[in-house]
């Protein structure tokens, strides 16, 4: 894939390595990819900020606190406006505070504030890449889902031998190049539903009955079928994370508003309700403020059961979507709620996680789920929820297609 008009940050970090930031930004340039780049205090050690700046035709960024730079452009600003954050090389340095999430300079602060993909590619000598601190940063990283190309094995400018040499260039701008191809759109034409987000079930009109969703996992389960080229909806309650872009989004309060959207939307090829839909409505809500009164015993508030979207849409009929998936959020026995929640609710698969005290799942960025299928029950790994819904939606493809 050419890298024509594709524009990445280029942030070059402090490595024996970074004169090789060079050669990458000429093989891109030469593809009319436009490049900014970013240098790190230790980068400067080893390339001139004149060096990268005649290269890339670019102004380089190298101070969080400067009065200039963020009048030309301020750093979160920067950290968006690039299709791809580049880091290469990236030292040991570097990728401990991404791991961390330290924003004590300008590439780590742009690295903890961008919305974008991240590749990084990491050069150190061998015993630093080696090390249990090192090991353990990029498995949270990986989990994180930032992409890395290399390091490779060979013989290291400090004389020893092993892996933590950097990627050769063009190898960097070939990883570039397949995280910036466009997704292919298996889902085109196919229609897809996802619930998102929790209910607010009215006790009168300042109080409801909520729970602790985020709507972050179903938003990114239709952002990644939107990826994947389906048309979708998204009926969600009331969530404080932004619509996602490309998707019609419905905004509902109660569990009743949310099914009578979600019937609206059929016939669709595929229902993912990752909604947390309140089990329980107060039966009678009243249309004026309940009252505390001197002495009185508090309202014993009376609950009715809520229509069950997921068992409705798995017995819509001919309306019925091709494939139904539901989502269980238990804090004990997961496995066992989850297989046993497949069979009462007749849906075709359960996302399970458990969402206990200290799983920090509900409300949270990462999630640890197990799909449970006909075929049996797949544990998948702690990613972030953006990571979970790539996967989910690759897998749905996988099924109807
Ligand atoms: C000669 C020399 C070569 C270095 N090479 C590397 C290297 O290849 N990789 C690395 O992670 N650190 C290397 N370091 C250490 C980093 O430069 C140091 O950790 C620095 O703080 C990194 O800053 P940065 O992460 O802000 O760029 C080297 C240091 C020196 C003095």
């Amino acid at each position: 894939m050419s890298l024509a008009g594709k524009h990445v940050l280029l942030i070059v970090a402090g490595g024996i390595a970074a004169f090789k930031a060079l050669e990458l930004i000429r093989l891109l340039r030469r593809e009319g990819c436009e490049v900014t780049p970013v240098l790190t205090a230790g980068g400067a050690q080893f390339v001139t900020a004149l060096s990268l700046q005649a290269l890339t035709e670019s102004r380089v960024y190298c101070d969080l606190f400067s009065l200039t730079d963020e009048s030309e452009m301020g750093h979160i600003q920067l950290s968006r406006a690039a299709d791809l954050v580049v880091v290469a090389p990236a030292s040991a340095d570097l990728l401990a505070k991404m791991a961390a999430g330290i924003a004590d300079d300008l590439a780590s602060t742009l690295l903890l504030a961008t919305d974008k993909r991240v590749l990084v590619a990491p050069a150190m000598n061998v015993r630093m890449w080696q090390h249990p601190a090192t090991v353990a940063n990029m498995g949270i990283l990986l989990a994180r889902d930032v992409a890395v190309v290399g390091p490779e094995v060979g013989p290291m400018a400090c004389n020893e031998f092993g892996p933590g040499r950097l990627a050769e260039p063009p190898q960097i701008r070939d990883a570039i190049a397949a995280l910036l191809a466009p997704l292919p759109a298996p889902l085109a034409g196919r229609r897809a539903l996802v619930t998102s987000g929790p209910t607010h079930e009215p006790i009168d009109p300042v109080r409801y009955i909520a729970n602790r969703s985020s709507g972050r996992q179903g938003h990114a389960i239709a952002a990644a079928l939107a990826d994947l080229g389906a048309t979708v909806t998204l009926v969600s309650g009331p969530v404080a994370i932004p619509d996602p872009a490309g998707v019609a989004v419905h905004h509902v309060e109660t569990a009743q508003q949310m099914l009578a959207a979600c019937e609206a939307a059929l016939p669709v090829d595929v229902a993912v309700c990752a909604a947390a839909v309140a089990d329980w409505r107060v039966a009678d809500a009243t249309n004026h403020k309940l009252k505390k009164a001197p002495g009185a015993a508090p309202p014993a508030l009376v609950l009715v059961p809520n229509p069950d979207i997921l068992a409705t849409l798995s017995a819509a009929g001919p309306r019925r979507p091709r494939l139904v998936v539901g989502f269980a959020a238990e804090t004990d026995a997961l496995q066992h709620h989850a297989a046993e929640k497949l069979r009462r609710k007749g849906c075709d698969w359960i996302v399970a996680n458990d969402v206990g005290g200290g799983s920090g799942i509900m409300g949270g960025t990462e999630n640890e789920v197990l799909l449970v299928t006909a075929a049996g029950i797949e544990p998948w790994p702690r990613l972030r929820k953006e990571a979970v819904a790539r996967r989910l939606a690759q897998r749905i493809a996988e099924a109807l297609t």
